[in-house]
């Protein structure tokens, strides 16, 4: 392993990944190019290797799945600046670099009396992860709290800065995701309030609430208090076991065959979808019918917490967790007919 730094980046050669990506895979790098400062993003990118691409960008890798050591560099952004831009009383614009820790983050604002990310707290990545895959979590998804999202683009050299309607925001989804060859996120605005309303419609948050002893309306950092027990209840620390959170997106189906699913299923969960034509499945419920919960194949397994969040017990290889991930996707098509598709990035293979 060699390194070699400049002012704003350091670059390792045959870097390790393992602690890298939050499921522990053991990978490397051919080259690993950390940037502390965004500045330095044009200056870099005049270089081949990282214009290749198989260039992969890492956040805090809590959403990957690396399969096989990446073909091409890895670039990490360790930016961490949080400054606030705009201040009108009731709303305040504040700019997080993309490095910065997004669990950090939600409580700096907490901190400073700013309400909007609450139902957010304790999801692992970083800042500039969050808006790639819209995170969501307790009725509530960051796109709500974007206000414009700072980013590299490659195809021009350029820093672009895209308003959050421009960035194509969905379920687990976003212009980020989609063009991730082209965009690269150095860092997101958030428009957030003094005022705060809270949002209690996610099943669960007012019962932990009320165990909590909270009577009346909840301060913004008691719902983060609520979401992190429940959290730390249902989703097992990738420090202790490695993972990447739901391993499964929820699957929207059209509505006649969530109907004929219900009538066959009376007590499966079934959530309002995009439109009225369509509705939201549970893949946890769906996967823990088939019988996968707990399940262990060598170190590759399912949580026996939750059933959507795929489980490394020490040695599983990429490759081993993705065969699992396959064996799991068929299953449930085969008893229920229904696809169901990874979060995470896949590195080396493909789904
Ligand atoms: N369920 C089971 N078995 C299980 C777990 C859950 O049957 O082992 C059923 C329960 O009936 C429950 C339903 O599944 O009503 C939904 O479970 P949960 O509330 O845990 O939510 P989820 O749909 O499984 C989503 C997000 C999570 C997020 C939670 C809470 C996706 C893919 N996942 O999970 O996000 O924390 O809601 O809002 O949308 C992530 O993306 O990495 C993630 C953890």
């Amino acid at each position: 392993m060699s390194q070699a730094s400049a002012p704003g980046y350091r670059i390792t050669e045959h870097a390790r990944l393992d602690a890298r990506n939050t499921f522990g895979v053991q990978a490397r790098a051919p080259m690993l190019v950390e940037v502390s400062d965004s500045a330095v993003l044009p200056e870099l990118f005049g270089y081949a290797m990282l214009r290749d691409p198989r260039l992969l960008v890492l956040g805090g890798g809590s959403n990957l799945l690396l399969a096989a050591d990446p073909a091409g560099a890895v670039l990490a952004l360790e930016t961490r600046a949080i400054t606030r831009l705009g201040d009108d009383g009731d709303a305040v614009i504040v700019r997080a670099d993309a490095g910065v820790v997004w669990h950090d983050f939600v409580l700096w604002t907490l901190g400073h009396g700013l309400a909007g990310l609450e139902n957010l707290a304790l999801i692992p990545g970083t800042v500039g992860a969050a808006p790639i895959q819209n995170i969501g979590a307790y009725g509530v998804e960051v796109r709500e709290s974007v206000h414009a999202v700072e980013a590299f683009d490659r195809a021009t050299g350029r820093f672009a800065r895209l308003a959050a309607n421009d960035c194509a925001f969905g379920y687990r989804d976003s212009l980020f995701k989609r063009q991730s060859d082209r965009y690269l996120v150095t860092a997101v605005e958030f428009r957030l309030s003094r005022l705060f309303t809270p949002r209690l419609d996610y099943a669960g948050i007012a019962e932990e609430l009320r165990a909590m002893g909270v009577v009346g309306t909840p301060r913004a950092a008691q719902i983060a208090e609520a979401v992190i027990r429940i959290r730390r209840r249902k989703l097992p620390d990738p420090a202790v076991l490695g993972n990447a959170g739901s391993f499964f997106k929820n699957p929207i189906v059209p509505a006649a065959q969530a109907d004929a699913l219900l009538a066959a299923h009376p007590g499966m969960p079934v959530f309002r979808g995009a439109g009225d034509d369509s509705r939201k499945l549970s893949a946890a419920w769906l996967i823990d019918q088939c019988g996968w919960k707990g399940h262990r194949d060598g170190d590759a397994g399912v949580s026996a917490a939750h059933a959507l969040v795929l489980v490394n017990h020490g040695q599983a290889s990429g490759l081993q967790l993705l065969e699992l991930a396959r064996r799991i996707a068929a299953s449930v098509q085969e008893h229920f007919g229904v696809a169901i598709e990874p979060e995470p990035r896949i590195i080396g293979a493909r789904w």
